[in-house]
C-alpha cells in the first residue's frame, strides 16, 4: 500500500491562539484519541478543521507549519458554514437523531446546504493531495458524503469508511429527509466499517429497504460493483495507557503532582475511602444527569457510605454554541449542586465535579486513583474511556460500570452492565462494585485487560486496512467475470 490519506472533520490537534501566537493542544473525542496513535506510527497524512478559522495569511502559514510536523493538513471552514455544518447539520441534525435523541433533531435545509458544500471541500482537499495507489480512510457522521464525492471523480481510488457513532435503526433514519443521500454518500466507499455488528446489520436493512439495492450478508451490489460492510470495534492505545499507569504508581507519592498528591490526601481522609470516577464530553448522550440522580439514590439507600464515597466527574467542554450542550451545562451544575448541598460536610464533597480537559498525565493519576470506573452513557458508538479505565488497572483491581447502551459492552461482558435509565439499578451497581469481593475484581479486570491489549488501536486499524486491501481483489475478480 502506497501512502494513507486519513480525512475526518477534526484533526487530531486543535489550534489555539494565544496573544496573537498560536500553540497546539490535543482535541478531545473518541475518534481523535483512537487514532492519533495509529497516525503517528504509520506515514499517513490526515485532513481535517484545525478548529480555528483565520484570514491572514501569515496566520496561515504559520498553523500550516505546525500542523505538517503533526503530518496534518488544515481544511479552513468560515463562521457561517461552521454554524450551519458543524453545529448545525452535524450536530443538531445527524448526532441527535443517530443517538435516538429524535426530539433534538432539527431538519433545516440551511444546514443541509452548508453540509453538502463542506462535504465538497473535503474531498476536494482529498484529490489534491491524493497520488495514484494511495488509500483514502474517512471517518464518522460530518463526512458521510464525501466517499461518493471522490468515487464520482476518482473511480480508481480505494476508499475505507469509518462510522464512529451508532448507524440507528431504520426506523429512525428513515426520517431523515435526505435519507438516500446520505446512504448513496456512504456507499461511495469500498469498505464500510462500524463499531458493532448491530450497527453494521441496521446499515444494511436501511439500504436494502430505502435503496432496494442487491445485499448478500454482507455485500451491497450497486452500478456493477460491490460495497462491503463489517465490524471493526474500535481499540485503545493500549500499551501507552498501561505503561503510563505504571509509571505513575510506581513514582513515590511525594514526587507526583499536586493533583496526584491532593487526590491522595482525600484518599486517606477516611479509612477505606473510596473514588468512583466518570470522564466524558459534556453530552446530552453521556448520561450525566442520570448518572448523578443514580448517585444520589445510592447515597440516600446506603446512608452508611456517607463521607466514605465520592464521585469524581470529569466533564469535557464541547459543542459549547449548540443550544442543548447550554442548556445541559446548567442542568449538571444545578444537579451536582444539589448532592452536594444535601449531603455534603465540611471534610466531604460527594461529588466533585471539573468542568475542563486535563492533560494526558493528570487523566491517568485519575484513572488510577479510581476504584471504580461509572460510565453509564444512554447512548455511545463505542466509549473508548470504558477501555483506557480498564488499561490503567495495572494491579488488575478496580470495577467497571458501564451501561449495556454502549458500543464496548458487546467486547466488556465482564463488567457489570446497566440500564443507565434505570436509576435504581444503577445505584444497586455501585454498591455492588463497592462491596466487591477482592478476587472477583481481579479476575473481571484481567480477562478484560486481554481482550482489549489483543484487539488494541493498531490491531483494528490494521485490520481495517487488510480489509479494505482485500476488496480492491475482489472487485477485480467481480468486473473480470
Ligand atoms: C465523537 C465523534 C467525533 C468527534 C468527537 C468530539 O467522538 O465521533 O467525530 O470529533 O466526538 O466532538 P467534536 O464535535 O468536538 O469534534
Amino acid at each position: 500500500m502506497d501512502r494513507l490519506i486519513i480525512a475526518s472533520n477534526r484533526l487530531p490537534v486543535k489550534i489555539n491562539e494565544v496573544e496573537g501566537d498560536f500553540t497546539v493542544e490535543p482535541s478531545a473525542g473518541g475518534l481523535a484519541t483512537g487514532l492519533k496513535s495509529y497516525h503517528k506510527k504509520n506515514d499517513s497524512v490526515w485532513i481535517g478543521w484545525p478548529g480555528i478559522d483565520v484570514d491572514d495569511s501569515k496566520d496561515k502559514k504559520k498553523i500550516e507549519k505546525l500542523l505538517s510536523d503533526e503530518h496534518c493538513i488544515p481544511l479552513y471552514m468560515e463562521s457561517d458554514l461552521i454554524e450551519n455544518y458543524y453545529d448545525g447539520f452535524s450536530n443538531a441534525t445527524l448526532w441527535p437523531l443517530f443517538h435516538y435523541f429524535t426530539e433534538y433533531a432539527s431538519f433545516k435545509e440551511d444546514y443541509w446546504d452548508a453540509y453538502k458544500k463542506v462535504n465538497e471541500m473535503f474531498a476536494e482537499s482529498i484529490l489534491k493531495h491524493t497520488k495514484k495507489g494511495d488509500t483514502v480512510w474517512v471517518h464518522d457522521y460530518q463526512l458521510l458524503l464525501v466517499p461518493e464525492m471522490i468515487r464520482k471523480q476518482r473511480p480508481d481510488i480505494r476508499i475505507g469508511f469509518f462510522l464512529h457513532i451508532p448507524f440507528p435503526s431504520y426506523e429512525i433514519i428513515r426520517i431523515l429527509p435526505w435519507r438516500e443521500e446520505i446512504l448513496c454518500g456512504m456507499l461511495g466507499a469500498d469498505l464500510i466499517g462500524f463499531h458493532t455488528y448491530d450497527y453494521a446489520r441496521h446499515f444494511i436493512s436501511s439500504v436494502k429497504r430505502l435503496l432496494g439495492h442487491d445485499i448478500d450478508f454482507n455485500t451491497v451490489s450497486m452500478d456493477g460493483r460491490h460495497v462491503y460492510v463489517d465490524v471493526f470495534p474500535m481499540g485503545i492505545d493500549y500499551e501507552k495507557f498501561e505503561r503510563k499507569a505504571l509509571e505513575v504508581q510506581s513514582k513515590p507519592i511525594q514526587e507526583r503532582s499536586k493533583q496526584h498528591q491532593e487526590i491522595d490526601r482525600f484518599l486517606m481522609g477516611e479509612p477505606n475511602r473510596k473514588l468512583i470516577l466518570s470522564i466524558d464530553r459534556l453530552d446530552y448522550t453521556k448520561g450525566i444527569p442520570h448518572r448523578i440522580n443514580a448517585f444520589k439514590r445510592f447515597l440516600t439507600d446506603h446512608p452508611e457510605f456517607r463521607g466514605k464515597v465520592s464521585l469524581l466527574m470529569l466533564t469535557v467542554p464541547s459543542r459549547e454554541d449548540v443550544e442543548q450542550y447550554q442548556n445541559l451545562k446548567r442542568e449538571i451544575e444545578e444537579l451536582v449542586g444539589g448532592v452536594n448541598g444535601e449531603f455534603g460536610t465540611l471534610g466531604w464533597n460527594p461529588i466533585i465535579y471539573f468542568y475542563r480537559s486535563l492533560p494526558f498525565d493528570n487523566l491517568i493519576e485519575l484513572y488510577s486513583s479510581a476504584d471504580i470506573g461509572l460510565l453509564t452513557p444512554l447512548r455511545d458508538g463505542m466509549n473508548l474511556v470504558a477501555k483506557e479505565f480498564i488499561a490503567t488497572k495495572a494491579g488488575h483491581k478496580g470495577v467497571l460500570i458501564l451501561s449495556e447502551m454502549a458500543g464496548a459492552a458487546k467486547e466488556l461482558g465482564e463488567a457489570l452492565s446497566v440500564n443507565p435509565f434505570n436509576i435504581k439499578a444503577v445505584s444497586d451497581a455501585i454498591y455492588a462494585a463497592l462491596t466487591m469481593d477482592q478476587d472477583d475484581q481481579t479476575n473481571a479486570m484481567h480477562t478484560m485487560q486481554e481482550r482489549i491489549k489483543r484487539y488494541d488501536v493498531h490491531k483494528w486499524a490494521s485490520d481495517f486496512m487488510d480489509n479494505l486491501e482485500k476488496t480492491s481483489k475482489k472487485q477485480e475478480i467481480n468486473q473480470a467475470r
